[in-house]
């Protein structure tokens, strides 16, 4: 069944033999089931369903309906060679209203789940929040309130008690700036607001809500690695001008720092002025040593740069020469490595995963029955090749997860994106291997030909 050999040694010797090879996914992208087995609603269905908010109106309603198709997915991800699976538990399966009564039915779904991965050899990965807030807490005032960070480590308290037995990495936020400035501020994202001091407020009560519940899964699961998951930009100045050194600089505070900065040294970055002044009314003594609760790794979702340049009241985003995928989104491995050294410089994380990384192409299935986007294994295999150079540069890069196992639904650009290196064939939803995916299986199998020997070589050092 090999689509293609390629001579990957130069890039498989800079990972280390530990090294964990993953794919990634999201509840709301791919389980469909949104009305079964008593889930309630989340923002994503409301925001899904009203008019001019998702590309084609389209929602997850049925999605890839991994809900029911999880075992044949597994299966896939055995002839993968994965060694683990990065999914995310929908809240409102849970926790129908956010708070209070505990959907049993829900979580067997995980508990099954996790069975399966453990069963094919598959480590779980879950992110308990991936964006699909219950309805019932935004009703309430969403993310801009702190009752809904109280009501997070009560659903995280649920589900690491049931869980903990068997997982032995949690995330607890799926990165928290685009659920703040894309869902709060800009709007493009459910829950759709439009104000900057609502996505200043959503991002504390995120923040402090991932504190609480590092300590919450810690207390039901002692021997659990804990960690959240950013999406970090390396950014660039459009010159060495002292302007663009600034105006990169404020984008860095903004999108990277404001985040880091509390996670890993409990301040928010003093140089953000209006920003802090923003977030005051909202800090309570002792929040910021709860967001600072020491965790075992960093996420780090990353598909590209930006360039920054000073202009205007506020900094601009150059769009420089080069390759785009379908998302317009620029292809820049150098980027991720330089973000990974230097995030590695600048906090010192005792551990680094890439949780998401991958391309969007405009896939088609052929005359043939295949899918052929040698555009999306050169991204990939350029961009591991980036982590590769900064894990020999010392950045303690611990595993790679491709975003994503399956096409899925793309947030408001709906089902139009496809990401999976395995291609959805919406109208019967059969699955069909993309040949990133043979290439993918390949890969992880020279490198582990490289690196382990026998099974009982490999350690755990993290
Ligand atoms: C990230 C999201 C993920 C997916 C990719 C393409 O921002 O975490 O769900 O949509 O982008």
């Amino acid at each position: 069944m090999t689509e293609r050999t390629t001579t990957t040694t130069e890039t498989t010797i800079g990972f280390p033999a530990d090294f964990v090879w993953g794919a990634a996914t999201a509840a709301y992208q791919i389980e469909g089931a949104v009305r079964e087995d008593g889930r309630g609603e989340s923002v994503w269905d409301r925001f899904a369903a009203t008019p001019g908010k998702v590309r084609n109106g389209d929602t997850g309603e049925i999605a890839c309906d991994f809900y029911h198709r999880y075992r044949e997915d597994i299966g896939l991800m055995r002839e993968l060679g994965l060694d683990a699976f990065r999914f995310s538990i929908a809240w409102p399966r849970v926790l129908p209203e956010g708070r209070g009564s505990v959907n049993q039915a829900g979580l067997d779904f995980y508990d099954r789940l996790v069975d399966e991965l453990l069963a094919n050899g598959i480590e779980p990965f879950p992110t308990l929040f991936h964006w699909d807030t219950p309805q019932a807490l935004e009703d309430a005032g969403g993310w801009t309130v702190r009752a809904t960070a109280e009501a997070f480590v009560e659903y995280a308290e649920v589900v690491a008690e049931r869980l903990g037995d068997r997982v032995g990495h949690w995330i607890t936020h799926n990165e928290p700036w685009v659920v703040s400035w894309i869902g709060h501020a800009e709007g493009r994202h459910a829950p759709g607001r439009a104000s900057e001091a609502d996505a200043v407020a959503a991002a504390h009560h995120l923040l402090l809500s991932h504190g609480w519940a590092v300590d919450a899964i810690r207390r039901a699961a002692p021997a659990a690695k804990v960690g959240i998951t950013l999406d970090l930009l390396h950014m660039y100045p459009a010159s060495h001008s002292p302007e663009d050194e600034a105006a990169a600089r404020q984008m860095d505070g903004e999108h990277n720092r404001w985040f880091l900065d509390p996670v890993f040294r409990g301040s928010y970055p003093a140089d953000l002025v209006e920003r802090n002044e923003l977030v005051a009314p909202h800090l309570r003594d002792g929040d910021l040593e709860t967001i600072a609760a020491p965790i075992d790794f960093l996420g780090v979702n990353n598909y590209f740069r930006q360039v920054v340049a000073a202009g205007g009241e506020r900094p601009r985003q150059l769009r420089p020469e080069g390759q785009y995928t379908d998302m317009d989104w620029e292809v820049y491995p150098e980027g991720l490595y330089r973000l990974l050294v230097r995030v590695a410089e600048d906090y010192s994380p005792p551990a680094l995963y890439v949780t998401e990384n991958g391309a969007a192409f405009g896939d088609i299935r052929g005359h043939d029955g295949k899918v052929h986007d040698p555009e999306r294994t050169a991204y990939v295999e350029e961009y591991l090749g980036a982590v590769a150079r900064a894990a020999a540069e010392g950045a303690p890069v611990k595993g790679y997860f491709v975003w994503s196992l399956l096409d899925n639904f793309e947030w408001d650009s709906g089902y139009s994106k496809r990401f999976g290196i395995v291609y959805i064939d919406y109208p019967t939803l059969e699955r069909v291997p993309k040949d990133s995916f043979y290439w993918y299986r390949d890969f992880i199998a020279s490198h582990r030909s490289v690196s382990r020997p026998s099974p009982s070589a490999r350690t755990a050092s993290e």
